[in-house]
């Protein structure tokens, strides 16, 4: 299972690249406003970071606005995925940017039959929105087992990123699931690692260890 880290802050993605734990980065037009930073800079550094997929959102609400922008941004890095809103513009938008071989992230999915559309539009990945299901005590994770037995049942390439993940149990229930990517905020990655019987255990081994030494 590949984990994409959810942010637009170098520092977070310094360090998760560290770890070994960054195949991609997603942002969006909310996590890069919160940086304070220019839009295409952030983009720019990050693909300097960062092999895998480098996902930059268009904010245009018509296709050919949609198409404009991810005509520029994908110069700015081999690996740039578009996002793209699932609206019908962007369908066509995903249609026409797969033709022309620019890959891109159907974004904002909150039902199966969304995700089976961006699929057939050609999109490399799909961005099913789980914390904000579960918001509206909608079981978000029954989204993407469905959309794994859709894409599953039409052999589709599109690639589920699991996204709008909350904690740690959103991220084994997409694995248990088989979902392909998890866009994981730095938050919640830091507590993927952690385990009090680690630390507990770690530190009676260290205290045995230097009584020894006396
Ligand atoms: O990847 C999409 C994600 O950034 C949305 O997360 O927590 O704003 O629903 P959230």
């Amino acid at each position: 299972m590949k984990f994409f880290l959810d942010t637009a802050n170098v520092r977070e993605i310094k360090e998760a690249h560290s770890m070994g734990m960054v195949d991609g980065v997603t942002t969006n037009p909310s996590l890069i406003a919160k940086e304070g930073r220019d839009f295409e800079e952030v983009i720019k550094e990050i693909c300097e970071i960062v092999d895998g997929p480098v996902n930059a959102e268009v904010v245009s609400v018509d296709t050919e606005g949609m198409l404009k922008e991810a005509r520029h941004l994908v110069r700015i890095g081999d690996n740039i995925v578009i996002k793209v809103p699932m609206t019908v513009d962007g369908l066509k938008a995903t249609r026409r940017l797969s033709d022309e071989n620019i890959k891109t992230n159907v974004t904002l999915v909150f039902s199966p039959l969304q995700a089976l559309m961006a699929a057939k539009a050609g999109a490399a990945f799909v961005s099913p929105f789980i914390g904000r299901l579960d918001d509206l005590s909608q079981e978000g994770m029954l989204l993407v087992e469905q959309i794994v037995e859709i894409y599953s049942n039409y052999a589709f390439d599109t690639e589920i990123i699991v996204a709008s993940i909350r904690n740690p149990l959103h991220v084994l229930d997409s694995a248990l699931i088989g979902a392909d990517i998890a866009t994981i905020p730095f938050s919640v990655l830091s507590k993927l690692a952690s385990h009090p019987l680690t630390d507990k255990g770690l530190k009676s081994f260290l205290d045995d260890w230097k009584k020894s030494q006396k």
